[in-house]
């Protein structure tokens, strides 16, 4: 979402009163968005744009060694600062509090903060902790990365069992932290109904489920502590996200043609289309009997046109199938059932995501038709063809594990999706060419979606053509920003967005194993 003035300066005040060093640490938002040296030694001069130590929010030992053996492995002096400075952001600005439960001295917690907005999102959390992934050891130690992603397994689950349709959450009681003012969502009409002390908004977005799935299978594949999932409340968290993600495939109407209550409705008083639901507040209908999930909100915090958003259900269904092998290392310690019912629903989702996910199209010359990926469909034959840029996305799917980059269906989309002729949100420009989004509209292109497109592609070319532009587009600040306008790169949004930057470093580190003579290039 896109903050306006007053939430910034709301999370100026909080932060200002939280962190203990506070008298002498600036505020990130206002940091973040002037150059400081000692700049970059290339054309780019980059700012500086890291903390001082004193005022970093989480110290990892690893990250810095990780920090300074890249000045080995990254040639260009431009791109190693740009590394340098975003890929500690979510570490060096956003460990907001951490801390353990009231009710469980064990339980660790951890508030991880969006960037520029004081509130916790499902779907930015897990992935600011992906980006420290390659990193990711078994370990006990409370200063460790493994320890910061069980605070925020844990309080992600604590926010799922409060209200499993809401995509952003206001800190824990034990952190003291007052919750933040949310003006936009103020005047929300959402059923289910919420509690603003504890949620920052309610957008029901299908991705901040398979958020929850995806953060806890990263940090179980790369530890195999399967012990700690039976320790506080994953596995009722896990039972709440089946039985919402269930909720949400009931179509509009019932077998009778009667219109059936919807589990979620959302209302907003706004002047932006994208904010609000159709049909007051139900959203476009959706068709009887297809096996898909729909979804609200798209991962850019948007309204879907169609609800079964492909990119989230691909998700979703792959985020499923890797949790089942935690359930069964919990053994008796889970349900019985619980695994199979997580397996089957994810391979009908997969059948339903082929089944109405794949639609043909008119291409070329108008006489050929072939098939690709619709980012949105309704069951009744409709479909949106084009792609947003955050991720979940179509672009994302092999990402995601969802499917193979060499995958023909996947192939023939990515095409399109990377064309201004056939994707209404291909941003094209001297600058900057990239996927955007209605969010924040045409002309703005996407960096966070030149990073997935390099970790979708093995064409040596494409990507460091990409990544050219991704490090000539950051205005001289060093960060990556949600967008930047195509024609004119000083023109941009949000100066503090903490999963982009750690997006990028985890793309450099997937360049060092997949592409190093790539890193060893000049960028000059
Ligand atoms: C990180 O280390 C610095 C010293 O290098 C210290 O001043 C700061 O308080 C530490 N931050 C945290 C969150 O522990
Ligand atoms: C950095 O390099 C040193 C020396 O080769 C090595 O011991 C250390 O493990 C490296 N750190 C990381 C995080 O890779
Ligand atoms: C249209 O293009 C397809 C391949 O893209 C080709 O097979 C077909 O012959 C073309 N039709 C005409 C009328 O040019």
């Amino acid at each position: 979402m896109k903050p306006d003035g007053s939430q910034i300066i709301l999370a100026t005040a909080l932060l200002a009163a939280d962190l203990g060093t506070s008298q002498s640490c600036p505020d990130y938002s206002s940091h973040s968005k002037a150059r400081h040296e000692p700049f970059s030694p290339g054309k780019h001069a980059l700012s500086y744009a890291r903390p001082i130590p004193a005022c970093r929010t989480f110290n990892s030992s690893t990250i810095e060694s990780l920090v300074a053996n890249m000045s080995d492995v990254i040639a260009d002096p431009d791109l190693h600062r740009l590394f340098e400075n975003t890929y500690p952001n979510t570490l060096d600005t956003a460990i907001r509090w951490r801390g353990f439960a009231a009710n469980n001295p064990e339980e660790e917690l951890t508030f991880v903060i969006t960037g520029d907005i004081d509130a916790m999102w499902l779907r930015d959390s897990a992935n600011q902790m992906q980006s420290y992934l390659p990193v990711l050891e078994p370990d006990d130690g409370v200063d460790s990365i493994a320890s910061l992603y069980r605070g925020v397994i844990n309080l992600q689950a604590r926010y799922l069992l409060t209200a499993p349709y809401c995509n952003s959450f206001q800190p824990p009681v034990e952190s003291g932290i007052p919750p933040a003012d949310n003006p936009g969502a103020n005047k929300d009409t959402v059923v289910p109904g919420y509690d603003p002390a504890k949620v920052f908004e309610c957008k029901y977005e299908l991705d901040s489920l398979a958020a929850f799935l995806r953060v806890s299978v990263d940090y179980y594949e790369a530890t195999h502590d399967a012990a700690f999932f039976g320790r506080f409340q994953w596995v009722s968290a896990v039972q709440a996200v089946l039985a919402t993600a269930r909720a949400m495939m009931r179509p509009t109407y019932g077998e009778d043609g009667a219109v059936l209550d919807s589990p979620y409705t959302f209302e907003r008083q706004t002047t932006r289309a994208t904010e609000t639901l159709a049909n007051d507040g139900l959203g476009s209908p959706v068709a009887r009997d297809t096996g898909l999930i729909r979804s609200a909100f798209r991962p850019s915090d948007d309204s879907t046109i169609f609800q079964f958003l492909i990119p989230a259900n691909m998700m979703f269904a792959q985020s499923l199938a890797e949790a089942v092998f935690i359930v069964q290392e919990l053994g008796e310690g889970a349900p019985q059932g619980l695994a199979d019912e997580m397996r089957t629903l994810s391979r009908q989702l997969r059948e339903a995501i082929t089944r109405f996910g794949i639609v043909p199209v008119v291409s070329g010359n108008g006489t050929a038709v072939e098939t690709v990926y619709a980012y949105e469909v309704d069951g009744y034959g409709g479909a949106v063809l084009m792609d947003d840029a955050n991720v979940p996305s179509l672009l994302a799917a092999p990402f995601m594990g969802y499917l193979a980059a060499t995958d023909p269906v996947y192939q023939r989309t990515r095409a399109r999706i990377l064309s201004a002729k056939a994707n209404p949100y291909f941003m094209t420009g001297p600058q900057i060419n990239a996927v955007g989004g209605p969010h924040a509209g045409p002309g703005m292109a996407w960096p966070m979606a030149s990073i997935v497109r390099i970790l979708t592609s093995d064409d040596d070319e494409e990507i460091v053509g990409v990544l050219r532009e991704i490090l000539s587009t950051t205005d001289g600040l060093g960060l990556i920003h949600e967008s930047v306008n195509s024609f004119d790169a000083s023109r941009w949004t949000r100066q503090w967005f903490s999963w982009a930057n750690g997006l990028f470093g985890q793309m450099i580190l997937d360049l060092r194993f997949r592409k190093p003579h790539i890193l060893q290039q000049s960028f000059q």
